[in-house]
């Protein structure tokens, strides 16, 4: 059951339209599918059609309108073939199935949430409503009728415009919906409830005018506005950036609360997890806010990249995704502060998918082969291949970038592509050769670059040893060099760059040093003094870096750079530094020192009020716990890298307390709530100010002071973590836990949030605590939202509780994702992905995790889903 891509070849067949008829129903859903194919040129006549099905129960096919003998086609629980179909001319296949959408509790394909009827179809959900050829070269063009009962569902909405409706009658009516753009199957939607709207307009910029509307939930409105917002502004941005239009008579967007991943980016119809729809100050935080205007565009961007033109096979989900992320992180730059933008996408590259790329579970950016495609939403494929372009355009430049997306959306406008298509388009915008660089799609593994430099005073020349190694990962032991496009700086001793008269060794152009060789020496003339390198601005590559450096040389990067980025790189650098030793000291039963360059370092840039209080906010956060395991790399305790980092933090709160209450008192604000980034800056320096005043009082009484008195969801949800987080048993926190439980019982997403804080509270002590919470009334299996928000967020987010040394973390773990995996595979799949570091644990931890996952691979009737995970996490190990 493993695909892959050398099989690739088009279907015999091509499907030239598709009318569709739901007759709506919780249980007994009646879909009559009708397709026009005809044979493709060359194809031998006796070529049957091959259908893909999944858990479907048909109770009628025909051939233009007439019955099929049963000896002319087979129809098994995931394929319908038929044969001696006519060898020329177009035919009709009319297929009829009954679906129960109530009981869909896999979430693909039609199922209903809230009372309300909805669809997911990518990747292979299509299939699951009809027999069909269910695969992204497949384009046709869609019409699509639904009848329903009016009451219960005054709403029918599909894909592309409106084509009319009618009362039946009989209580019921009907609405047809025709979407004149071809399109996969991935990408079809259906929607039908009762729901509120919220409705704006945007006029194109050639003068078409879009209706926009976004359905919630009915007395939900009010949140939805911040949405609408975030949309017109993403529609502008493509049109000004991409010079992309839209190109429908009306864009919707359906928030529902059951949803497997974010969003979905369905023709004309995407439909989102309300959780990156709702919001406002009162139960949305500041990460919230930019989550929902982030994904709002992700979205949106998709009808370009992604709709217009799609996917020749799910091998190049790398082409829409990796793309459309980073069009979504180029609009949040220019939305927002570009460069902590920057710093908080680098964060979560190297928290999420450096992990992935070091692990069991690591795979190309382009994978040529999967077991389950659900599996292969990814980082890796989203984040890294965000990165992938990125790179492109740091090598062609801003001009030629553009020039090459230009040709791209020329050239492929209505097809179904390739990486490969999609790289030409660059080569021949810009005359250069990308094949080397094209390794980034089809080698894993995060490439590590060490560097070093040594300077001749005599002869004024500064020369740098570069060297890359690409670790093995699964499948791939041996690497050829990549093409790295480094950003630098030499700084020289008074802060200023040297500006090199001659270099040798390495392609140049403006700040960005090319590194195509295993091994590169690159020699600048004309430096005056000793300087000190500053790698990597911007994080140009995504990569691991190497260089020797004191807390001297970070210090001038950090006070003196211009690319602000490398500045907040070089203090989390030190702090990472310092952090892996006092894991290492508390591990040896030492105690934890603190370098007084470190807090100095910080002290600095937390004060200089020429920096935006988001940056500080940045640079005063310090390396999670799983980026400094990472940094470890192996046999990790993560017991002794929580102490040794709690202890960090104390020595920087007691060295800054006058500093740190300066900097709540600086940042407090006054009037009401906006969720502007520069607002939003302002309450995260202020936040970071209170943390360390906590941690240097060692007391609850400020942070149980800042809750009470919190006016929006930021500083609430924060005060309650930094409670909860730091003094599990006080009074004052089972307070606060239960004020804000009564107060927002009725709020799922906010309640997602109480779940949450409470999961990742440090400690062995909190599985019991989780434990406890999965029998609360307010738990809800059934809910994605809510299992992850419990569940996986106690797995991927708290390293002592989840790795307690007993492993009954693990145990707890595998039971629930066997539960899990009963009604929802695609769930199970991505909470049990919360274990693919556990090589990477000290020997005791990793031989309970080891248990768990054979304790989970043994379990009879596993999805392909979860089996998939579970045996590629424990192969060669
Ligand atoms: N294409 C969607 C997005 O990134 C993700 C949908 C993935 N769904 C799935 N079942 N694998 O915007
Ligand atoms: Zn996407």
């Amino acid at each position: 059951q493993i695909v892959h891509l050398e099989n690739y070849r088009p279907t015999d067949f091509v499907l030239e339209r598709v009318d569709l008829t739901f007759e709506l129903d919780p249980q007994e859903t009646k879909v009559e599918a009708r397709m026009i194919f005809h044979r493709r040129e060359g194809v031998s006549p006796s070529a049957p059609l091959v259908l893909d099905g999944d858990e479907l129960v048909m109770t009628g096919l025909l051939l233009d309108q007439e019955a099929i003998p049963g000896t002319l086609y087979e129809a098994t629980d995931d394929t319908l073939i038929i044969r001696e179909l006519p060898e020329r001319a177009p035919f009709e296949i009319t297929v009829t199935t009954v679906l129960s959408p109530e009981t869909n509790t896999k979430l693909m394909g039609l199922y209903r949430t809230s009372n309300v009827y909805c669809t997911q179809c990518e990747a292979e959900g299509f299939r699951r409503i009809t027999y069909f050829p269910d695969r992204p070269d497949v384009l046709a063009v869609y019409t699509v009728n639904i009848i329903a009962d009016k009451a219960a569902a005054p709403l029918l909405l599909s894909n592309g415009n409106y084509l009319g409706g009618a009362d039946m009658g009989d209580g019921r009516h009907f609405a047809s919906w025709f979407d004149p753009h071809p399109k996969p199957s991935y990408l079809f939607a259906l929607v039908a409830g009762d729901l509120g709207v919220v409705e704006d307009t945007f006029t194109t910029v050639s003068g078409g005018n879009v209706a926009l509307k976004i359905y919630v939930e009915h007395g939900k409105e009010p949140r939805a506005t911040y949405a609408m917002d975030a949309l017109k502004r993403s529609m502008k941005w493509d049109e000004d950036v991409f010079g992309r239009e839209y190109d429908l008579d009306i864009f919707m967007i359906v928030a529902v609360s059951d949803f497997n991943m974010g969003a979905m980016e369905n023709k004309g119809l995407n439909v989102f997890n309300d959780k990156y729809v709702l919001a406002d100050p009162e139960t949305a935080t500041d990460a919230d806010y930019a989550n929902i205007e982030a994904i709002i565009a992700h979205e949106y961007f998709h009808n370009w990249t992604g709709n217009r033109i799609t996917c020749r096979d799910w091998f190049q989900l790398c082409l829409k995704e990796g793309l459309t992320v980073y069009r979504d992180h180029e609009f949040s730059a220019d939305m927002r502060s570009r460069a902590v933008k920057r710093i908080a996408e680098v964060r979560h590259l190297k928290s999420e998918q450096f992990p992935e790329d070091a692990g069991p579970l690591a795979h190309p950016v382009r994978p040529t082969q999967y077991r389950e495609i659900n599996n292969f939403y990814t980082t890796t494929v989203y984040e890294k291949g965000s990165e992938v372009t990125r790179m492109i355009a740091t090598i062609l430049g801003r001009d030629l970038f553009k020039k090459g997306m230009d040709l791209y959306f020329e050239r492929h406008d209505g097809q179904a592509v390739t990486i490969e298509d999609f790289v030409a388009c660059f080569e021949a915008a810009s005359g250069r050769d990308l094949k080397q660089f094209s390794l980034w799609y089809h080698q894993a593994g995060t490439p590590l670059v060490t560097a070093s430099g040594v300077y001749n005073t005599a002869g004024q020349t500064y020369t740098l040893s570069l060297e890359q190694t690409v670790p093995p990962t699964p499948g791939q032991s041996s690497k050829a060099p990549m093409h790295i496009p480094l950003r630098f700086g030499l700084l020289l001793p008074d802060g200023s760059e040297a500006t090199p008269t001659a270099v040798s060794g390495a392609e140049i152009s403006g700040d960005v040093l090319h590194l195509t060789e295993r091994k590169q020496s690159v020699t600048f003339s004309g430096v005056p003094a000793q300087p000190v390198p500053s790698f990597n601005r911007d994080f140009s590559a995504p990569i691991n870096l190497h260089v020797v450096q004191s807390a001297g040389d970070r210090a001038l990067i950090a006070r003196f750079e211009t690319d602000l980025f490398a500045r907040w790189q070089a203090l989390n650098t030190m702090a990472l530094d310092n952090l892996v030793k006092a894991a290492a000291q508390t591990r040896a039963g030492r105690p934890v020192a603190c370098d007084d360059a470190l807090v100095d370092a910080l002290l600095a840039a937390a004060a200089d009020n020429r920096l935006e209080p988001a940056f500080r906010a940045q640079v005063l956060s310090l390396p999670s716990e799983t980026d400094i395991g990472r940094e470890i790399g192996g046999s990790n305790d993560p017991d002794a890298i929580h102490t040794g980092r709690q202890a960090v933090l104390t020595a920087i709160a007691t060295a800054g307390k006058d500093s740190f209450a300066r900097l709540v008192h600086e940042m407090s604000q006054s009037g009401p709530f906006r969720p502007d980034a520069e607002s939003a800056g302002r309450r995260a320096l202020r936040y970071s100010g209170l943390f360390y005043l906590v941690y240097a009082d060692g007391q609850p009484g400020k942070a149980a002071d800042a809750f009470r008195s919190a006016n929006n969801m930021t500083d609430l949800s924060q005060a309650l973590t930094l409670l909860a987080h730091r003094f599990p048993d006080a009074e004052e926190t089972a307070e606060a836990l239960a004020a804000f439980k009564e107060r927002f019982a009725n709020n799922a997403l906010v309640i997602d949030k109480w779940f949450a804080i409470q999961a990742t509270i440090p400690g062995a002590a909190t599985l019991d605590r989780v434990r406890g919470l999965m029998s609360d009334p307010l738990f809800n299996a059934n809910n994605p939202n809510r299992v992850r928000s419990l569940v996986g967020t106690f797995a991927f987010a708290n390293a002592t509780g989840f790795n307690r040394v007993d492993g009954e973390g693990y145990r707890f773990l595998a039971r629930q994702i066997l539960d899990i995996d009963a009604r929802n595979p695609q769930l199970a799949a991505r909470i049990l992905t919360s274990m693919r570091s556990w090589g990477s644990l000290e020997e005791v931890r990793a031989s309970h995790a080891r248990s768990a996952l054979e304790e989970i691979a043994r379990a009879s009737s596993l999805s392909a889903d979860v089996s998939d995970i579970v045996d590629r996490m424990l192969e060669d190990k």
